[in-house]
């Protein structure tokens, strides 16, 4: 029998600790089960192509501290929704079935798919089709079920916080509302826990939709108390009681095509016509995303990947690796598919935030 041989790909948006994953799963494969690692280009695209390098010790050296992954990821790619263009037209095609003959003619004895909740749905329907499939997930968005956080998460939130950090001077000196806007699509965990660290004024989640009345009640009262200014925090998701949220892109060849934001500058528009305060506006957008990650992410990434291997080694397939308190576990596949995980309006988190006197532009108790 030949060496036993696994692929990993990373796929989705990039995130901080993706290359940690990659070298956590290269090394211990390779050091401590001696196998063969097989890393696909560019997420599913590398498998629908027939892409891939061999990873191998020299080639993970070093890249633990470094953002982005050195596979290359796409967030367009599903090989059961493949867009290709015939005769000058554009056309979606199921390749599925050749990725699987590519895994099977690799001697693929498992595949690790590292993604968020579109990359996990993609995995557990290759899973069903037969391969040995095992989702390690990644998301600066914290929006999958089934797992207490993901790795990428703990960065974006310190690169968020930093910014509040920064913003209160400048708002203070100039007597302004700053507004900064985060990612986190239709999740407010990003805006809501880097706007608690950095001890925002008003927090706007896609959880809460918003009163513009009470937003300039709260900025008007805490200038009537001597505060000349306010930051407000604005996930990218959240939209008003009422209103939609604001959509900045189509991308039409991608499986999840809309992509949010501007939500700050509409607000910073209304509130200071209404108030006749100066407002200015900060849009994070992909700083949140790059870089290097931090002591904790790199941590989980390299603990996600020692449990897939385990997982491969233990035969458990179709699984997507989690942390829940301070335990490694794995859960199926099938309960993560096209799911998301949302702030839940009773979370501790809110009724801290409140018990401070954060608002989250409505009123509440
Ligand atoms: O899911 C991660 C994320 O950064 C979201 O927070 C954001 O809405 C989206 O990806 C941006 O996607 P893109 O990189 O395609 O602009």
């Amino acid at each position: 029998m030949g060496k036993r041989r696994i692929g990993i790909l990373t796929g989705g948006g990039d995130c901080p600790g993706l290359n940690a994953v990659i070298r956590g799963v290269t090394k211990t494969a390779v050091n401590r089960y001696g196998m063969e690692v097989i890393g696909f280009h560019d997420g599913f695209l590398g498998l629908i192509e027939n892409r891939f390098t061999f990873l191998t010790f020299e080639n993970v050296s070093g890249i633990l501290t470094q953002g982005g992954t050195i596979l290359g990821t796409s967030n367009k790619a599903n090989p059961f929704a493949h867009i290709m263009m015939e005769n000058g037209n554009a056309t979606v095609k199921d390749v599925s079935d050749g990725c699987m003959e590519l895994y099977n003619d690799l001697g693929l004895d498992a595949l690790i798919t590292v993604g968020g909740d579109g990359t996990m749905t993609i995995s557990g329907m290759l899973a069903e089709k037969g391969a040995n499939v095992v989702g390690v997930p990644k998301t600066i968005d914290k929006d999958l079920m089934e797992t207490d956080t993901t790795f990428g998460f703990d960065t974006a939130r310190a690169v968020g916080t930093e910014a509040i950090d920064r913003l209160h001077s400048t708002a203070q000196s100039h007597h302004r509302v700053m507004i900064v806007e985060l990612m986190g699509r239709n999740a407010g965990w990003l805006a809501l826990e880097s706007g608690i660290a950095g001890g925002g004024d008003i927090i706007l989640i896609p959880e809460i939709p918003y009163d513009i009345e009470e937003i300039m009640r709260v900025v008007r009262q805490r200038s009537r108390f001597g505060k000349r200014f306010s930051i407000v925090v604005i996930a990218e998701g959240a939209s008003e009681i009422g209103g939609d949220q604001v959509v900045k892109k189509v991308v039409e060849d991608s499986p999840e095509k809309i992509r949010l934001g501007g939500i700050g500058s509409q607000l910073a528009a209304q509130l200071e016509e209404a108030t006749q305060i100066e407002c200015r506006v900060a849009i994070l957008g992909h700083l949140q995303r790059g870089g290097t990650p931090t002591p904790q992410d790199r941590i989980l990434a390299t603990q996600f990947a020692v449990k897939a291997m385990d997982l491969v080694m233990d035969g458990q397939f179709n699984q997507m690796v989690a942390i829940r308190g301070n335990d490694l576990i794995a859960v199926p596949l099938e309960k993560v598919m096209g799911k998301q995980k949302l702030v839940p309006i009773d979370s501790p988190l809110i009724e801290a935030g409140l018990s401070v006197g954060t608002s989250f532009g409505i009123k509440m108790e």
